[in-house]
């Protein structure tokens, strides 16, 4: 069976095609937001996979928008990441960080009472997780030039700390909706600088952010997370959205990127202006020369049969890793999958985290 086969991406052999999508799970819950033993617990349970991709990972203390999340920015998160990443490794498991940065959906509970950063003073109507519950979004403050510019720093140094950390690479999380989908959406990037206005301007902050992520790294271990078809409150595609992610497309295939992944389209795509992005992997793949994961709603048969079609090399899958740590052996003897409990995704501790069990 195709997902079974191992797959050679960039530097790295994967031992199949199924990789462990990225999945916050808020159980780093220590105020210097350091990797603990619970994770490290975890993710060895899920190490079959032939690649994992950790939580959203903050850059920066900028970064922060959602209760007890890991950071990559300290000495002592380093030294719990590389708890995780000698765990996975033990078990024959390869393990990417993703590095994220929540831009607008944030709030200022985070920040002693501050505006959280975003490209423009708009608020993006949505919801952030914080000490005290789920709050309403704000307006933001704008970045300045010099904010970008740091910002940009913050990544790279976050892409050499996962590299301290024993990583096998790292992801870019450019999607939902984040920092970075934020900059690629017209509605929320009203600059008229250099990094807003049209498509090239929107997609420059990525390019730049991926181009420090590969000096630090070198080719085929940075990958790139998008969500081009999603919409969520405020955060909606635009009559801008094909052509500013064609044109990071344009961008991407310059780089050495280990990988492109996309989370295709949710829903029927028909009445909005990204109908085109119905097929979201298909046309992706139409356009990227290089390695695509493909995600979203996938089971064994799916994923095997968009691999055989040709339109995906690997297919990553979210929640059904949660409730089964032993996914890859349930999917290749077709044993039944445990369904997870929704209520303890972002919280509870060892509780609907590292108790699922394998299959007998
Ligand atoms: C509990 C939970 C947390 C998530 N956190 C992240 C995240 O930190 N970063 C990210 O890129 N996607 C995140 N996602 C989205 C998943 O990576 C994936 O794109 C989505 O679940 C669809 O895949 P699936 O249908 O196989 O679950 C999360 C999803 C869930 C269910």
């Amino acid at each position: 069976m195709t997902l079974f086969t191992p797959f050679k991406f960039g530097q790295i052999d994967l031992k199949n095609r199924i990789v462990m999508a990225s999945m916050t799970r808020g159980r780093t819950t220590n105020p210097g937001q350091v990797p603990n033993e619970l994770q490290v617990e975890y993710y060895r349970q899920r190490a079959s996979a032939g690649l994992i991709l950790t939580e959203g990972t903050w850059v920066s203390r900028d970064a922060m928008g959602f209760i007890n999340v890991p950071g990559i920015f300290t000495p002592a998160q380093v030294d719990g990441w590389r708890k995780v990443t000698d765990a996975v490794h033990q078990q024959g498991g390869a393990i990417f960080a993703q590095l994220a940065h929540s831009g607008a959906v944030s709030h200022p509970a985070f920040f002693n009472g501050q505006p959280p950063l975003a490209p423009s003073a708009i608020n993006p109507g949505l919801r952030a997780f914080t000490p005290e519950g789920f709050k309403d979004t704000v307006t933001p403050r704008a970045m300045t030039l010099d904010d970008i510019r740091r910002t940009i720093a913050d990544y790279r140094a976050a892409g050499i700390h996962a590299r301290d950390a024993g990583f096998d690479g790292v992801e870019l999380h450019c999607a939902t909706t984040y920092l970075l989908p934020q900059f690629l959406n017209s509605e929320l990037n009203r600059r008229e600088d250099g990094y807003g206005g049209n498509a090239e301007k929107r997609c420059r902050i990525v390019i730049e952010i991926l181009e420090a992520l590969i000096s630090a790294w070198g080719p085929g271990r940075v990958g790139l997370k998008i969500s081009p078809t999603l919409s969520q409150g405020g955060f909606r595609s635009t009559e801008a959205t094909v052509e500013t992610y064609d044109h990071l497309i344009n961008g991407l295939n310059r780089l050495s990127l280990a990988y492109l992944h996309v989370v295709r389209a949710a829903g029927d795509l028909s009445d909005s202006p990204i109908a085109t992005l119905q097929d979201t992997v298909g046309y992706y793949r139409e356009r990227y020369e290089g390695t695509l994961i493909a995600n979203l709603g996938f089971d064994k048969a799916s994923g095997a049969a968009e691999i055989e079609r040709g339109a995906a090399d690997l297919i990553s899958f979210g929640k059904p890793f949660i409730g089964n740590p032993d996914f890859v052996r349930r999917m290749e003897r077709d044993l039944p999958l445990t369904s997870p409990m929704v209520e303890t995704f972002y919280q509870g501790g060892a509780q609907g985290y590292v108790d699922y069990a394998p299959a007998d």
